[in-house]
């Protein structure tokens, strides 16, 4: 067992570097996932033999009452900024005035993130603090040891504190955004703040959880021995295993810094992640101490800080929109104006709270600026008091399509409609049952499934089982190719597996990777359904891992609903399938290929293939020098001939299964 772990340990480590620091993934999400939880079983069974800094233990421990205090021995300092070209040249005029001759910079991406300092004693990952008031930081050691871009050991061996920028990469603040607002909890109004509430979490298991990220770019404090140049720094900081910010320019003249800076600010919106600037360096550090500080800033060093992308309009009207678990969403109606290239004509209003608080209404001039460049978003409205301005709206109590009660859950802000049979949310149901990430159904589209609904052909997601080619045909622009495809869309679809269906049936709090865990946990909807029978309460699906008490509840609501019930079962007879896919056993065929050919005594394709998948192994369509194995049944055909020409190991069904015993 030793030597499994280690080897899961170190593979895991190389696939973390791979991902995290080199952006060259060298395994699928699936193949990853497989090994840590290989891993974390088997240190669950020999905790002695997990090692310290196992890429395992970046899940969290327990939670803190409150952070506490690092004091940083160098001052974590802060940057002059310039808004403009020329203010630059006069920032390069004052290092030639104090004596730098022909002097080198280098040009970074400003991460507009949360400064972090990272400190490393002996190669070991000691402490990170936030920068606080730049003398005295939050503890956060803990949070960060579950950012994987946070090299827990590191080769160099003497004292080193490093400084990074930590970010949530925008589209992942996008799905984090979208994910509070289906809960009912208030959205992060970028990704700064998306990181610096994700990094500032009491529980480290929340932290785990955000894919947050560090890019390092500076060296506070450390041994004699270390870089003399900012380009030697970004590159010591790089091999030793932090993650740098690839994109920089080595500059030997100020001529060619206009230009570049108009590339820069063409490029900022094709980025992962946010950026405010620029930040333009002295390259070598000799001319540190002869240009020195003012109180706040080195003078050897400075932001240029990119001119918002913000714009002025109006906002015509707040309409209320639903959402598939009953949400009233207010979104506002814009006159169209164009921020970078992009036409934005609606913007989410996210709930009652949010209107109030920044008093947003009808007819206000207001600011719009695109949040993590992304999504736009009212930055304030410009009316000013005593204005003639329209009266605040007035989030409506009732349901604006089935005319139901709406309901606010303590400790939510969103109101919801709770009208299990409401129109518009079945409608919106439906389009989210037929998803991509959920049942996936290609080709039935938001304007079909409304058709549908509109002539009564389907009620509920169960009766897209019943559809017949001859119902659809005659829907405009349905040809009978397209039908076809519709049909088997939906025939394949019913394999889509549970975890799929768990998620496509829009369980409240219910999102992907939640439906993932839930499947892997019961392996089918009887198991679940039978453990949710034979419990009075919630209380025990608590103890599920990564289920918290909002999830539990929201579950067993959902699921011991009779409505809900009559709709799993009515799927089932329908033939969908509700057993787990690619039931995880092991890694044990990690990085072998399979293929099945012929029949084979006993085990059906889909079954022995399956199998494969399960334990890591890849199934490949053909013979080739990839193959690791072929198992031949009866009568195997050409690729057996194939795979002896090429050497290939050829097994029985009998030794297939002794192998993968
Ligand atoms: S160098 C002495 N480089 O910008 C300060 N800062 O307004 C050394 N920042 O608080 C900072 N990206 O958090 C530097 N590539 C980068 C940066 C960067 C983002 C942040 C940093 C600092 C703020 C200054």
């Amino acid at each position: 067992m030793k030597t499994r772990i280690k080897e899961l340990t170190e593979q895991l480590k190389q696939w973390n570097k791979a991902y995290y620091q080199d952006d060259a993934p060298k395994v699928s999400d699936a193949e990853y996932d497989m090994a840590l939880r290989e891993l974390g079983n088997l240190e669950k069974l020999y905790p002695d033999l997990a090692a310290w800094d196992s890429p395992t233990k970046r899940v969290g421990g327990t939670a803190v009452k409150e952070f506490g205090q690092v004091e940083h021995k160098q001052a974590l300092l802060s940057l002059s900024n310039a808004f403009s070209y020329e203010e630059l040249v006069d920032f390069h005029k004052r290092i030639l005035k104090a004596g730098v001759e022909n002097p080198t910079y280098i040009l970074e991406w400003k991460i507009d993130g949360l400064t972090v300092a990272l400190e490393y004693e002996n190669g070991i990952f000691q402490c990170g603090a936030t920068r606080g008031n730049g003398k005295i930081g939050e503890n956060i050691t803990e949070n960060l040891r579950t950012v994987k871009t946070v090299p827990l050991t590191i080769p160099y061996k003497g004292h080193l504190v490093c400084r990074g920028e930590a970010y949530l990469p925008k589209e992942d603040f996008v799905a984090l955004n979208r994910q509070r607002e289906e809960a009912g909890e208030p959205v992060f109004a970028n990704p700064r703040n998306a990181a610096a509430g994700s990094l500032r979490q009491l529980d480290s298991k929340i932290t785990a959880k955000r894919p947050l990220a560090v890019f390092a770019y500076d060296i506070v404090d450390g041994g004699t021995d270390l870089p003399k140049t900012q380009e030697e720094t970004l590159n010591f900081l790089s091999q030793q295993g932090f993650l740098v910010n690839p994109q920089r320019e080595k500059i030997d003249e100020i001529a060619k810094l206009e230009e570049l800076i108009e590339k820069k600010t063409a490029d900022r919106q094709n980025l992962d992640y946010d950026i405010d600037g620029l930040v333009l360096k002295l390259n070598d550090f000799k001319y540190r101490e002869l240009l020195g500080y003012t109180a706040k800033a080195p003078k050897f060093s400075i932001a240029y800080k990119f001119p918002p992308l913000e714009g002025k309009t109006t906002l015509e009207k707040i309409e209320i929109t639903l959402g598939r678990t009953g949400i009233l969403t207010p979104l506002g109606i814009l006159n169209p104006i164009t921020l970078s290239g992009s036409v934005i004509s609606k913007v989410s209003l996210h709930n009652e709270d949010y209107l109030r608080d920044k008093d947003i209404r009808e007819g206000d001039t207001v600011i719009i600026h695109k949040a993590g460049d992304v999504i736009p978003e009212v930055v304030r409205s410009l009316a000013a008091h005593g204005e003639n301005r329209s009266l605040p709206f007035v989030f409506p109590h009732l349901c604006p399509v089935c005319s139901g009660e709406v309901v606010k859950f303590e400790g939510e802000v969103a109101w919801r409609c709770i009208n299990e049979n409401c129109p518009g949310r079945i409608k919106e149901n439906i389009k989210h049952f037929v998803s991509k990430n959920a049942m996936d159904i290609d080709g039935l589209g938001a304007a079909i499934v409304e058709t549908l609904l509109a002539q009564s052909l389907i009620k509920n997601v169960a009766d897209i089982y019943e559809l017949k080619k001859e119902d659809i045909i005659p829907l405009e622009k349905m040809g009978e190719k397209s039908a076809d495809n519709l049909i088997n869309a939906i025939e394949n679809s019913k394999q889509a597996g549970f975890a799929r269906l768990l998620f496509a049936l829009g369980i409240p709090h219910v999102g992907v990777v939640t439906a993932g865990n839930l499947a892997e946990h019961f392996g089918s909807m009887d198991k679940l359904l039978s453990d949710i029978d034979n419990n009075e309460d919630s209380l025990w699906l608590g103890d599920i891992a990564e289920i918290g008490k909002i999830i539990a509840d929201s579950l067993y609501q959902y699921l011991t609903l009779k409505e809900n019930r009559n709709l799993i079962v009515k799927l089932a007879a329908n033939g969908v399938d509700m057993n787990v896919k690619n039931l995880v056993v092991d890694a044990s065929l990690m990085g072998k290929t399979f293929l099945f050919t012929g029949t084979l005594p006993t085990l059906k394709r889909p079954e022995a293939e399956a199998m494969v998948k399960a334990r890591g192994g890849k199934i490949l369509s053909g013979v080739s020098k990839n193959l690791n194995y072929l198992v031949a049944g009866e009568k195997p055909g050409s690729k057996l001939k194939k795979a002896q020409s090429l050497d290939i190991s050829i097994f029985t069904e009998e030794e297939f299964l002794e192998y993968i015993k």
